[in-house]
């Protein structure tokens, strides 16, 4: 996924350092979690209110980032988030983008937070609708990560697989390199619960 309008934006910011600085990025970052496993992390673990979201991962974000993997915030406070924008795009989004914060909601909180913090930072080449169509279409038609690692063998059942096999499956499956985060539940296992790739 990477950007090839990258090094466009570059040459501009040479110029206009200051005004742009905060809006280049070098590449997005994919992030998809899994329910199952963010909901032992978390304190409290709400349900949307359209229900129990399917055990698949859900997406988190698309995250524009730099190179040293530190990402730009928050790039344009004029830019509010207009939920009319994305009327055709809710009920996909209610499928793959549920949040899974209390209390239970249609989840627009959480888009809009995903749009304020890192979408108005590719907002030069993606606006509101484009940003949220892009993170469906690569959730529904480029990368399955459920079925990659089912592919693998990689099973939501409890067992434990090895990181690196996890690593590798995704890899191979999706072409990207993951950032793989897990939880511990209170049992002390380890638990995948979000990856993110680039
Ligand atoms: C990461 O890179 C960006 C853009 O080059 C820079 O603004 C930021 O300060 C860097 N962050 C760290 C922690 O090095
Ligand atoms: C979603 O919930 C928020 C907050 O309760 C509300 O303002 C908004 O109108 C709702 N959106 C839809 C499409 O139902
Ligand atoms: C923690 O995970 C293990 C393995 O998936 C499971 O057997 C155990 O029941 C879980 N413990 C809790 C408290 O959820």
């Amino acid at each position: 996924m990477k950007f090839t309008q990258y090094s466009i934006l570059i040459n501009l910011c040479i110029l206009t350092i200051l005004v742009c600085a905060s809006q280049a990025y070098d590449f997005f970052f994919f992030a998809q979690q899994w329910p199952g496993s963010l909901c032992d992390t978390k304190k409290a673990c709400c349900y949307p209110k359209t229900g129990k979201p399917a055990a698949d991962f859900g997406i988190h974000g698309l995250w524009p980032t730099y190179n040293n993997h530190s990402f730009p915030g928050n790039c344009n406070r004029n830019s509010g988030f207009d939920g009319s924008e994305i009327s055709d795009l809710r009920e996909r989004m209610q499928v793959s983008w549920p949040s899974l914060n209390c209390p239970s909601s249609n989840s627009s909180k959480f888009w809009k937070h995903e749009w304020v913090k890192h979408g108005t930072c590719s907002e030069s080449v993606l606006d509101q609708h484009g940003y949220f169509e892009a993170a469906l279409s690569i959730k529904e038609h480029s990368v399955n990560l459920l079925q990659i690692l089912q592919s693998a063998g990689i099973q939501p059942d409890g067992k434990s697989y090895n990181l690196e096999s996890i690593r590798e499956a995704i890899k191979k499956g999706s072409g990207f390199s993951p950032v793989i985060e897990c939880n511990v539940n209170a049992s002390g296992n380890y638990q995948l619960s979000r990856s993110t790739f680039a």
